[in-house]
């Protein structure tokens, strides 16, 4: 079941990305080489805790830390780690934020000092396919719009698009319907309507779109040990067009 937002509740949200937004745009000035994912995690829980607001991912299904850190061939759901940083790596850092029980959530990837063209390109055209999917989260489309514009992006770029991890809804939980997928044809799933709040989170990997989980449960890797990255952004759908709730 979808659980449309009145725009008072989108508004409450907003504050969350806000925060969050926020919170980026530190950890950009962090990440550098020598620099540990678990110093940016436990940065995180400081800046959430100054702008009482909370890491909802904490907890969340045992999830053991703030955030997630996935370096190079981790797709998502990497632990912080006390491993530096090294030059050319780079670095999907993902929250949740939760401000009076409302929820944004927003991941983007950060290059280590000076990466290679081939990983820069990774990055610059996952981001731009999280924008066109963006653009297409109006008022009447269907979700399958979205779910193209970025899959057709990504492949014409020589990039695969993981299939096993999708966006979704979001509000007071992290995880609500409907399921929204970075793949697959346009005009089909869900219609898009007013008040529909949810997540665009494209991974592209270099290599294959095939994942596989370590032992620890969580980290999910690319099959091949490709490059993987991702920018996830939370969206309000309304009649003036698609809200960016995770930036500044
Ligand atoms: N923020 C991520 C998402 O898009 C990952 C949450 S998994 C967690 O859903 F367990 F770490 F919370
Ligand atoms: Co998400």
């Amino acid at each position: 079941m979808i659980v449309l937002k009145t725009k008072e509740e989108i508004s409450f949200m907003r504050e969350a990305g806000k925060i969050l937004a926020a919170c980026h745009r530190e950890i950009a000035g962090r990440i550098k080489p020598g620099v540990t994912t678990a110093e940016i995690d436990r940065f995180v829980e400081e800046f959430l805790e100054a702008h009482g607001a909370k890491p909802e991912q904490k907890g969340y299904m045992g999830y053991p830390y703030a955030t997630c850190a996935s370096v190079n061939d981790v797709i998502c759901h990497g632990f912080p780690s006390k491993t530096p940083l090294q030059e050319g790596d780079i670095v999907t850092i993902d929250m949740v934020v939760n401000l009076n029980g409302w929820l944004a959530d927003s991941a983007w990837s950060y290059a280590v000092g000076s990466i290679s063209e081939e990983a820069q390109r990774l990055l610059d055209v996952t981001k731009k396919s999280l924008f066109l999917g963006i653009e297409q989260a109006i008022v009447g489309n269907r979700l399958g719009d979205i779910s193209h514009a970025i899959q057709t992006y990504a492949e014409s770029n020589g990039f695969s698009v993981v299939r096993d991890f999708t966006g979704h809804g979001i509000g007071r939980e992290m995880h609500e319907d409907p399921f929204v997928p970075h793949f697959g044809p346009p005009g089909k799933g869900s219609r898009l309507k007013d008040g529909m709040v949810i997540t665009i989170e494209p991974m592209l990997n270099t290599g294959k779109f095939h994942t596989k989980v370590d032992a620890d449960g969580w980290t999910a890797r690319t099959r091949d040990r490709s490059l993987s990255a991702q920018y996830e952004h939370t969206i309000a759908i309304t009649e003036d067009g698609p809200f960016i709730l995770t930036e500044l």
